[in-house]
């Protein structure tokens, strides 16, 4: 009878009908999540906070494309598309890694507008070890059935800013 109503009670709870959607964003430590979302989610991310000017033609249709194109080659809030695709997420990592070198992303008329999105370079130096900890992560994982999410916990390697 106690192991029914336990099994009653565990079904209320695995009851498919009532699941969220798996969240489709990227998992990484909160300080490089922090990084992120100041200096790209704007234009890479379904989270994009529009300015003022964002609704005032003609510059409005540019600004929508830059967030379309930018979305659609690199979408944090799509991550685990590149995640679930083998060799996707690495080709990511590896142009963000490149383009965060090469100081072309943020883009600079970006920059202009959103002083607080740049980035130092301690901020560019974080983001690429958590590149380098994710790649070796997914080469230990290769192979491995494992879907791999990048949530670690690092907290004690990523102090607060
Ligand atoms: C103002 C909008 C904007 C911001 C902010 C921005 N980007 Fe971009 N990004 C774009 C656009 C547009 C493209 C595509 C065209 C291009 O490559 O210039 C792009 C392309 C990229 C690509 C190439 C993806 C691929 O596989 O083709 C990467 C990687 C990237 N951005 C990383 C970043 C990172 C990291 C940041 C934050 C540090 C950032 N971007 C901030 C607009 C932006």
């Amino acid at each position: 009878m106690l192991v029914a109503g336990a099994i009653l009670v565990a079904a209320e709870f695995v009851h498919p009908a009532f699941a969220d959607p798996p969240t489709r964003e990227l998992t990484a430590p909160a300080p490089v999540r922090r990084i992120l979302e100041r200096g790209c989610y704007d234009c890479h991310s379904d989270q994009t906070r529009w300015p003022w000017y964002s609704r005032v033609p003609p510059i409005s249709f540019w600004i929508r494309r830059e967030v379309d194109e930018g979305r659609q080659r690199l979408n944090f809030s799509a991550w685990t598309d590149y995640a679930s695709d083998p060799g996707s997420e690495d080709q990511k990592l590896d142009e963000i890694a490149r383009l965060l070198k090469s100081g072309a992303m943020p883009p600079w008329y970006y920059a202009a507008m959103h002083p607080d999105a740049r980035l130092s370079d301690s901020e560019r130096a974080a983001i690429t070890r958590w590149i380098a900890d994710e790649k070796s992560a997914d080469e230990k994982s290769a192979g491995e059935k494992s879907s791999h999410s990048g949530a670690r916990d690092a907290s004690s390697k990523w102090p607060a800013r």
